[in-house]
Protein backbone atom coordinates (compact mmCIF):
# COMPACT_ATOMS: atom_id res chain seq x y z
CA UNK A 1 0.00 0.00 0.00
CA UNK A 2 2.66 2.35 1.35
CA UNK A 3 5.00 1.96 -2.04
CA UNK A 4 1.76 2.14 -4.43
CA UNK A 5 1.01 5.35 -3.02
CA UNK A 6 4.50 6.21 -3.28
CA UNK A 7 4.63 5.06 -7.02
CA UNK A 8 1.67 7.12 -7.75
CA UNK A 9 3.01 10.48 -6.21
CA UNK A 10 5.84 9.75 -8.15
CA UNK A 11 4.40 9.26 -11.35
CA UNK A 12 2.09 12.55 -10.60
CA UNK A 13 5.47 14.55 -9.89
CA UNK A 14 6.62 13.20 -13.18
CA UNK A 15 3.86 14.10 -15.01
CA UNK A 16 3.42 17.22 -13.67
CA UNK A 17 6.87 18.37 -14.50
CA UNK A 18 6.62 17.56 -18.14
CA UNK A 19 3.55 19.48 -18.21
CA UNK A 20 5.26 22.43 -16.28
CA UNK A 21 8.40 21.88 -18.91
CA UNK A 22 6.36 21.82 -22.30
CA UNK A 23 4.66 25.15 -20.45
CA UNK A 24 7.96 26.65 -20.27
CA UNK A 25 8.82 25.85 -23.66
CA UNK A 26 5.92 26.69 -25.60
CA UNK A 27 5.42 29.87 -23.48
CA UNK A 28 9.10 30.97 -23.97
CA UNK A 29 8.14 30.58 -27.77
CA UNK A 30 5.28 32.74 -27.19
CA UNK A 31 6.72 35.41 -25.24
CA UNK A 32 10.12 34.84 -24.60
CA UNK A 33 9.64 39.17 -23.63
CA UNK A 34 7.29 38.21 -20.65
CA UNK A 35 9.53 35.30 -19.46
CA UNK A 36 12.67 36.88 -19.84
CA UNK A 37 11.65 39.39 -17.59
CA UNK A 38 10.31 37.49 -14.73
CA UNK A 39 13.57 35.48 -15.27
CA UNK A 40 15.57 38.55 -14.66
CA UNK A 41 13.67 40.17 -11.82
CA UNK A 42 13.46 37.08 -9.70
CA UNK A 43 17.43 37.28 -10.51
CA UNK A 44 17.87 39.90 -9.82
CA UNK A 45 15.78 39.90 -6.49
CA UNK A 46 17.35 36.86 -4.69
CA UNK A 47 21.32 37.11 -6.02
CA UNK A 48 20.75 41.25 -5.20
CA UNK A 49 24.33 41.89 -5.63
CA UNK A 50 26.43 41.56 -8.70
CA UNK A 51 29.75 41.48 -6.43
CA UNK A 52 30.59 38.66 -9.34
CA UNK A 53 30.65 41.31 -12.49
CA UNK A 54 33.62 43.41 -11.09
CA UNK A 55 35.99 40.51 -10.83
CA UNK A 56 34.66 39.12 -14.36
CA UNK A 57 35.27 42.47 -16.04
CA UNK A 58 38.32 43.34 -14.60
CA UNK A 59 41.43 43.78 -16.77
CA UNK A 60 44.70 44.60 -16.21
CA UNK A 61 45.63 48.64 -16.15
CA UNK A 62 47.26 48.05 -19.79
CA UNK A 63 44.09 45.92 -21.46
CA UNK A 64 41.75 48.91 -20.12
CA UNK A 65 43.70 52.20 -21.23
CA UNK A 66 43.76 49.79 -24.68
CA UNK A 67 40.19 51.30 -24.94
CA UNK A 68 41.02 54.40 -24.40
CA UNK A 69 44.00 55.16 -26.98
CA UNK A 70 41.95 57.29 -29.34
CA UNK A 71 43.85 60.47 -30.15
CA UNK A 72 41.61 63.85 -30.25
CA UNK A 73 40.80 65.43 -33.34
CA UNK A 74 39.12 68.04 -31.82
CA UNK A 75 39.41 69.26 -28.56
CA UNK A 76 39.07 72.33 -26.42
CA UNK A 77 40.93 72.06 -23.17
CA UNK A 78 39.41 75.79 -21.45
CA UNK A 79 35.87 75.51 -21.73
CA UNK A 80 35.92 74.74 -17.63
CA UNK A 81 38.41 77.39 -16.57
CA UNK A 82 37.89 80.81 -15.04
CA UNK A 83 34.22 79.97 -13.91
CA UNK A 84 32.32 77.92 -11.33
CA UNK A 85 30.70 75.45 -13.61
CA UNK A 86 27.31 74.18 -11.86
CA UNK A 87 27.02 71.37 -14.97
CA UNK A 88 29.21 69.89 -17.72
CA UNK A 89 26.95 68.65 -20.09
CA UNK A 90 28.17 66.00 -22.46
CA UNK A 91 26.08 65.32 -25.52
CA UNK A 92 26.23 62.34 -27.53
CA UNK A 93 26.47 63.67 -31.18
CA UNK A 94 27.20 62.54 -34.86
CA UNK A 95 29.34 63.99 -36.98
CA UNK A 96 26.22 64.38 -39.89
CA UNK A 97 24.38 65.70 -36.66
CA UNK A 98 24.65 69.45 -37.90
CA UNK A 99 21.37 70.32 -37.69
CA UNK A 100 20.44 68.70 -34.34
CA UNK A 101 23.51 70.55 -33.14
CA UNK A 102 22.45 73.65 -33.75
CA UNK A 103 18.73 72.97 -32.72
CA UNK A 104 20.61 72.15 -29.34
CA UNK A 105 22.61 75.19 -29.24
CA UNK A 106 19.38 77.65 -30.07
CA UNK A 107 17.42 76.20 -27.29
CA UNK A 108 18.47 74.24 -24.01
CA UNK A 109 22.08 73.99 -25.11
CA UNK A 110 22.11 77.86 -25.34
CA UNK A 111 24.79 78.87 -22.30
CA UNK A 112 24.10 82.22 -23.07
CA UNK A 113 20.33 82.49 -22.27
CA UNK A 114 21.41 79.84 -18.63
CA UNK A 115 24.50 82.02 -17.95
CA UNK A 116 21.87 85.38 -18.33
CA UNK A 117 18.33 83.59 -17.23
CA UNK A 118 18.87 81.00 -14.98
CA UNK A 119 22.63 82.76 -13.48
CA UNK A 120 24.83 79.73 -13.37
CA UNK A 121 27.00 78.80 -15.55
CA UNK A 122 26.45 75.26 -17.49
CA UNK A 123 29.08 74.10 -20.23
CA UNK A 124 27.84 72.33 -23.41
CA UNK A 125 29.89 70.13 -25.58
CA UNK A 126 29.01 67.84 -28.37
CA UNK A 127 31.62 64.44 -27.77
CA UNK A 128 31.74 62.41 -31.42
CA UNK A 129 34.08 59.74 -32.96
CA UNK A 130 34.88 60.12 -36.58
CA UNK A 131 31.92 59.63 -39.76
CA UNK A 132 31.33 55.71 -40.24
CA UNK A 133 31.57 55.93 -43.89
CA UNK A 134 35.08 57.00 -45.66
CA UNK A 135 34.05 57.94 -48.90
CA UNK A 136 32.39 61.28 -46.74
CA UNK A 137 33.96 61.45 -44.42
CA UNK A 138 36.98 63.98 -45.39
CA UNK A 139 33.72 66.39 -46.69
CA UNK A 140 32.24 65.96 -43.12
CA UNK A 141 35.48 66.93 -41.25
CA UNK A 142 36.13 69.47 -43.26
CA UNK A 143 32.72 70.89 -42.25
CA UNK A 144 32.96 70.05 -38.59
CA UNK A 145 36.24 71.71 -38.40
CA UNK A 146 34.54 74.96 -39.83
CA UNK A 147 31.58 74.35 -37.20
CA UNK A 148 34.07 74.27 -34.31
CA UNK A 149 35.55 77.33 -35.58
CA UNK A 150 32.49 79.01 -35.32
CA UNK A 151 31.19 77.21 -31.98
CA UNK A 152 34.30 75.86 -30.05
CA UNK A 153 32.03 73.18 -28.56
CA UNK A 154 33.21 69.48 -30.11
CA UNK A 155 35.33 67.25 -28.80
CA UNK A 156 36.16 64.16 -31.31
CA UNK A 157 38.53 61.31 -31.04
CA UNK A 158 39.48 58.91 -33.58
CA UNK A 159 36.86 56.01 -33.58
CA UNK A 160 34.49 54.58 -35.83
CA UNK A 161 31.59 56.55 -34.88
CA UNK A 162 29.06 54.09 -34.60
CA UNK A 163 26.19 52.69 -32.08
CA UNK A 164 28.07 49.37 -31.46
CA UNK A 165 31.25 52.14 -30.14
CA UNK A 166 28.97 53.73 -27.87
CA UNK A 167 31.14 52.56 -24.41
CA UNK A 168 34.51 54.51 -26.23
CA UNK A 169 32.45 57.53 -26.20
CA UNK A 170 31.27 57.03 -22.26
CA UNK A 171 35.18 56.79 -22.05
CA UNK A 172 35.90 59.63 -24.22
CA UNK A 173 33.14 61.81 -22.07
CA UNK A 174 34.66 60.54 -18.30
CA UNK A 175 38.26 60.94 -19.42
CA UNK A 176 37.83 64.33 -21.03
CA UNK A 177 35.41 65.36 -17.77
CA UNK A 178 38.20 64.50 -15.83
CA UNK A 179 41.26 66.22 -17.31
CA UNK A 180 39.09 68.76 -18.48
CA UNK A 181 35.85 69.90 -16.11
CA UNK A 182 37.01 68.04 -12.93
CA UNK A 183 35.62 70.82 -10.72
CA UNK A 184 31.78 70.86 -12.10
CA UNK A 185 29.32 70.09 -9.42
CA UNK A 186 27.44 67.78 -11.48
CA UNK A 187 28.37 65.94 -14.99
CA UNK A 188 25.22 64.84 -17.55
CA UNK A 189 25.41 62.46 -20.63
CA UNK A 190 22.74 62.99 -22.71
CA UNK A 191 21.71 62.07 -26.86
CA UNK A 192 21.14 64.76 -29.23
CA UNK A 193 17.98 63.86 -29.84
CA UNK A 194 16.77 64.48 -26.56
CA UNK A 195 15.04 67.76 -24.60
CA UNK A 196 16.09 68.57 -21.47
CA UNK A 197 14.17 71.08 -19.37
CA UNK A 198 16.81 73.50 -18.60
CA UNK A 199 15.37 75.89 -16.01
CA UNK A 200 13.63 72.36 -14.38
CA UNK A 201 17.29 70.78 -14.22
CA UNK A 202 19.27 73.85 -13.14
CA UNK A 203 16.65 74.45 -10.42
CA UNK A 204 16.74 70.80 -9.33
CA UNK A 205 20.75 70.33 -9.07
CA UNK A 206 21.10 73.97 -7.46
CA UNK A 207 18.35 72.05 -4.32
CA UNK A 208 20.90 69.06 -4.63
CA UNK A 209 23.44 71.37 -4.35
CA UNK A 210 23.29 73.37 -1.78
CA UNK A 211 23.00 69.77 0.20
CA UNK A 212 26.47 68.52 -0.92
CA UNK A 213 25.30 65.16 -2.44
CA UNK A 214 27.42 62.89 -2.73
CA UNK A 215 27.21 59.50 -4.16
CA UNK A 216 24.77 60.99 -7.15
CA UNK A 217 23.43 59.56 -10.09
CA UNK A 218 19.85 59.98 -10.57
CA UNK A 219 17.97 58.83 -14.56
CA UNK A 220 15.44 56.60 -15.79
CA UNK A 221 16.57 53.59 -14.26
CA UNK A 222 16.49 50.22 -15.19
CA UNK A 223 16.12 47.68 -12.61
CA UNK A 224 16.36 43.88 -13.60
CA UNK A 225 16.55 44.00 -17.39
CA UNK A 226 17.37 40.74 -19.28
CA UNK A 227 20.09 40.79 -21.56
CA UNK A 228 18.55 40.30 -25.36
CA UNK A 229 19.12 37.54 -26.55
CA UNK A 230 17.60 37.80 -29.78
CA UNK A 231 19.88 38.29 -32.80
CA UNK A 232 18.03 40.53 -34.75
CA UNK A 233 17.83 43.35 -31.90
CA UNK A 234 19.80 46.09 -31.68
CA UNK A 235 20.46 45.70 -28.31
CA UNK A 236 21.74 41.73 -28.73
CA UNK A 237 24.22 40.91 -26.23
CA UNK A 238 25.92 37.48 -26.97
CA UNK A 239 26.57 34.91 -23.53
CA UNK A 240 30.35 34.88 -23.87
CA UNK A 241 29.92 39.01 -23.40
CA UNK A 242 27.45 38.70 -20.64
CA UNK A 243 26.65 35.41 -19.63
CA UNK A 244 23.89 36.32 -16.48
CA UNK A 245 20.22 36.82 -16.67
CA UNK A 246 19.93 40.07 -15.67
CA UNK A 247 22.07 43.33 -16.14
CA UNK A 248 22.77 45.65 -12.75
CA UNK A 249 20.67 48.64 -12.09
CA UNK A 250 21.51 51.41 -14.77
CA UNK A 251 20.14 54.49 -16.10
CA UNK A 252 18.85 55.25 -19.48
CA UNK A 253 21.63 55.91 -21.81
CA UNK A 254 19.36 59.13 -22.95
CA UNK A 255 19.97 61.38 -20.18
CA UNK A 256 21.17 61.25 -16.51
CA UNK A 257 23.36 63.21 -14.44
CA UNK A 258 26.10 62.97 -12.13
CA UNK A 259 27.78 64.14 -8.98
CA UNK A 260 31.13 65.30 -9.35
CA UNK A 261 31.88 62.22 -7.06
CA UNK A 262 31.03 59.76 -9.01
CA UNK A 263 32.24 60.84 -12.07
CA UNK A 264 35.62 60.71 -10.88
CA UNK A 265 34.89 56.92 -9.55
CA UNK A 266 33.66 55.89 -13.02
CA UNK A 267 36.52 57.84 -14.26
CA UNK A 268 38.99 54.98 -12.23
CA UNK A 269 36.31 52.32 -12.66
CA UNK A 270 37.05 52.80 -16.24
CA UNK A 271 41.17 52.19 -15.65
CA UNK A 272 40.39 48.24 -14.60
CA UNK A 273 37.27 47.21 -16.41
CA UNK A 274 37.06 45.77 -19.77
CA UNK A 275 35.13 47.89 -21.66
CA UNK A 276 34.37 45.85 -24.80
CA UNK A 277 30.42 45.61 -23.63
CA UNK A 278 29.29 47.89 -26.30
CA UNK A 279 25.54 49.04 -24.52
CA UNK A 280 27.11 52.09 -23.08
CA UNK A 281 23.98 52.59 -20.38
CA UNK A 282 25.10 48.67 -19.34
CA UNK A 283 28.48 49.67 -18.72
CA UNK A 284 27.70 52.37 -16.83
CA UNK A 285 26.10 50.07 -14.39
CA UNK A 286 29.10 47.98 -14.34
CA UNK A 287 30.75 50.76 -13.36
CA UNK A 288 28.30 51.93 -10.67
CA UNK A 289 28.31 48.24 -9.32
CA UNK A 290 32.36 48.44 -9.14
CA UNK A 291 31.89 51.57 -7.43
CA UNK A 292 29.26 50.91 -4.70
CA UNK A 293 27.18 53.48 -6.25
CA UNK A 294 23.67 52.84 -7.27
CA UNK A 295 21.36 54.61 -9.43
CA UNK A 296 18.16 56.58 -8.20
CA UNK A 297 14.83 57.18 -10.29
CA UNK A 298 13.70 60.33 -10.96
CA UNK A 299 10.34 60.12 -12.59
CA UNK A 300 10.70 63.13 -15.15
CA UNK A 301 13.93 61.89 -16.72
CA UNK A 302 12.52 59.70 -20.07
CA UNK A 303 14.06 56.75 -21.11
CA UNK A 304 12.82 55.79 -24.66
CA UNK A 305 9.71 57.67 -23.79
CA UNK A 306 8.52 61.05 -25.08
CA UNK A 307 6.63 63.89 -23.22
CA UNK A 308 3.20 64.53 -24.08
CA UNK A 309 2.51 67.99 -24.63
CA UNK A 310 0.77 69.84 -21.94
CA UNK A 311 1.83 72.68 -19.49
CA UNK A 312 1.22 70.85 -16.24
CA UNK A 313 3.48 68.34 -17.70
CA UNK A 314 6.16 70.91 -18.62
CA UNK A 315 6.16 72.93 -15.40
CA UNK A 316 7.88 69.45 -14.06
CA UNK A 317 9.65 67.60 -16.32
CA UNK A 318 12.87 67.14 -16.81
CA UNK A 319 14.04 65.14 -19.90
CA UNK A 320 12.36 63.53 -23.69
CA UNK A 321 13.41 61.77 -25.37
CA UNK A 322 12.93 61.05 -29.95
CA UNK A 323 13.00 64.54 -30.57
CA UNK A 324 14.24 65.12 -34.18
CA UNK A 325 12.01 67.95 -35.37
CA UNK A 326 9.92 69.45 -32.68
CA UNK A 327 13.11 70.98 -30.05
CA UNK A 328 12.30 74.05 -30.75
CA UNK A 329 8.58 74.24 -30.65
CA UNK A 330 9.19 72.37 -27.79
CA UNK A 331 11.38 74.76 -25.70
CA UNK A 332 8.85 77.35 -26.70
CA UNK A 333 5.96 76.29 -25.18
CA UNK A 334 7.98 74.66 -22.27
CA UNK A 335 9.42 77.73 -21.27
CA UNK A 336 6.86 79.43 -21.50
CA UNK A 337 6.39 82.12 -18.49
CA UNK A 338 2.93 81.29 -18.55
CA UNK A 339 3.83 77.15 -17.47
CA UNK A 340 5.63 78.29 -14.37
CA UNK A 341 3.09 78.29 -11.13
CA UNK A 342 0.49 76.98 -13.32
CA UNK A 343 0.08 74.20 -10.39
CA UNK A 344 0.16 76.55 -7.41
CA UNK A 345 -2.34 77.01 -5.19
CA UNK A 346 -5.22 74.51 -4.69
CA UNK A 347 -7.54 74.96 -7.57
CA UNK A 348 -3.84 74.77 -9.49
CA UNK A 349 -2.93 71.20 -8.37
CA UNK A 350 -5.92 70.00 -8.39
CA UNK A 351 -6.59 70.65 -11.89
CA UNK A 352 -2.74 69.61 -12.74
CA UNK A 353 -3.22 66.38 -11.14
CA UNK A 354 -6.38 65.70 -12.81
CA UNK A 355 -4.87 66.61 -16.30
CA UNK A 356 -1.66 64.25 -15.49
CA UNK A 357 -3.62 61.50 -14.58
CA UNK A 358 -6.05 61.26 -17.30
CA UNK A 359 -2.83 61.87 -19.71
CA UNK A 360 -0.24 59.60 -17.64
CA UNK A 361 -2.39 56.71 -15.88
CA UNK A 362 -3.33 54.50 -19.13
CA UNK A 363 -3.34 50.90 -19.55
CA UNK A 364 -0.46 51.17 -22.31
CA UNK A 365 1.55 54.27 -21.32
CA UNK A 366 4.63 52.79 -22.14
CA UNK A 367 5.58 55.57 -24.03
CA UNK A 368 5.81 58.51 -21.17
CA UNK A 369 6.28 59.16 -17.06
CA UNK A 370 4.94 56.71 -15.18
CA UNK A 371 1.65 57.12 -13.61
CA UNK A 372 2.98 58.12 -10.30
CA UNK A 373 4.33 61.24 -12.02
CA UNK A 374 0.99 62.76 -11.80
CA UNK A 375 1.49 62.83 -8.18
CA UNK A 376 4.67 64.17 -7.52
C1 LIG B 1 20.96 82.39 -26.93
O1 LIG B 1 20.30 83.20 -25.99
C2 LIG B 1 20.64 84.56 -26.10
C3 LIG B 1 20.06 85.28 -24.87
O2 LIG B 1 18.76 84.88 -24.62
C4 LIG B 1 20.11 85.08 -27.42
O3 LIG B 1 20.41 86.44 -27.57
C5 LIG B 1 20.78 84.28 -28.55
O4 LIG B 1 20.25 84.65 -29.80
C6 LIG B 1 20.57 82.79 -28.35
N1 LIG B 1 21.38 82.02 -29.28
C7 LIG B 1 20.88 81.32 -30.28
C8 LIG B 1 21.84 80.57 -31.14
O5 LIG B 1 19.69 81.26 -30.48
C1 LIG C 1 35.10 51.17 -33.24
O1 LIG C 1 36.14 52.06 -33.59
C2 LIG C 1 37.36 51.41 -33.93
C3 LIG C 1 38.40 52.48 -34.16
O2 LIG C 1 38.02 53.34 -35.19
C4 LIG C 1 37.15 50.55 -35.16
O3 LIG C 1 38.34 49.87 -35.47
C5 LIG C 1 36.04 49.53 -34.89
O4 LIG C 1 35.75 48.81 -36.05
C6 LIG C 1 34.80 50.25 -34.41
N1 LIG C 1 33.86 49.24 -33.98
C7 LIG C 1 32.61 49.19 -34.43
C8 LIG C 1 31.79 48.08 -33.93
O5 LIG C 1 32.16 50.00 -35.22
C1 LIG D 1 36.96 41.56 -22.74
O1 LIG D 1 35.69 41.01 -23.05
C2 LIG D 1 35.60 40.44 -24.36
C3 LIG D 1 34.17 40.03 -24.61
O2 LIG D 1 33.63 39.34 -23.55
C4 LIG D 1 36.58 39.28 -24.46
O3 LIG D 1 36.50 38.72 -25.76
C5 LIG D 1 37.97 39.79 -24.19
O4 LIG D 1 38.88 38.72 -24.18
C6 LIG D 1 38.03 40.52 -22.84
N1 LIG D 1 39.33 41.13 -22.70
C7 LIG D 1 40.15 40.84 -21.71
C8 LIG D 1 41.46 41.53 -21.73
O5 LIG D 1 39.86 40.05 -20.83
C1 LIG E 1 36.07 46.18 -7.75
O1 LIG E 1 37.45 45.92 -8.04
C2 LIG E 1 38.33 46.99 -7.80
C3 LIG E 1 39.73 46.60 -8.20
O2 LIG E 1 39.75 45.52 -9.05
C4 LIG E 1 38.27 47.39 -6.33
O3 LIG E 1 39.10 48.52 -6.10
C5 LIG E 1 36.84 47.73 -5.94
O4 LIG E 1 36.76 48.02 -4.57
C6 LIG E 1 35.91 46.57 -6.29
N1 LIG E 1 34.53 46.99 -6.02
C7 LIG E 1 33.67 46.27 -5.30
C8 LIG E 1 32.30 46.84 -5.12
O5 LIG E 1 33.97 45.20 -4.82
Amino acid sequence: MFMRIKKCQFLQLISMCCVFSVLMVCWEDVDHHVVSHMRSYSYRYFINSYNFLNKSFSVSREEAKSFSRFPYLINHKNVCKGSEVLLILCVKSSPENFKRRQDIRATWGNETYIDRELGVSVKVIFVMGVHHDHHTRDEIQKKLVREDRIFGDLVQQNFLDTFHNLTLKLLLQFHWVHSNCANAQFVMSADDDIFIHMPNLVHYLQERSRQQVRDFWVGHVHRGSPPIRRKDSKYYMPFDMYQWSSYPDYTAGAAYVVSKDVAAKVYHATLTLNASIYIDDVFMGICGNAMGVSPQEHVYFSGEGKTVYHPCIYEKMMTSHGHDKDIRYLWKVATDPNVKGISSGLLGKLYCTAVKVTLLCKPYNVNSYPCRAAFS
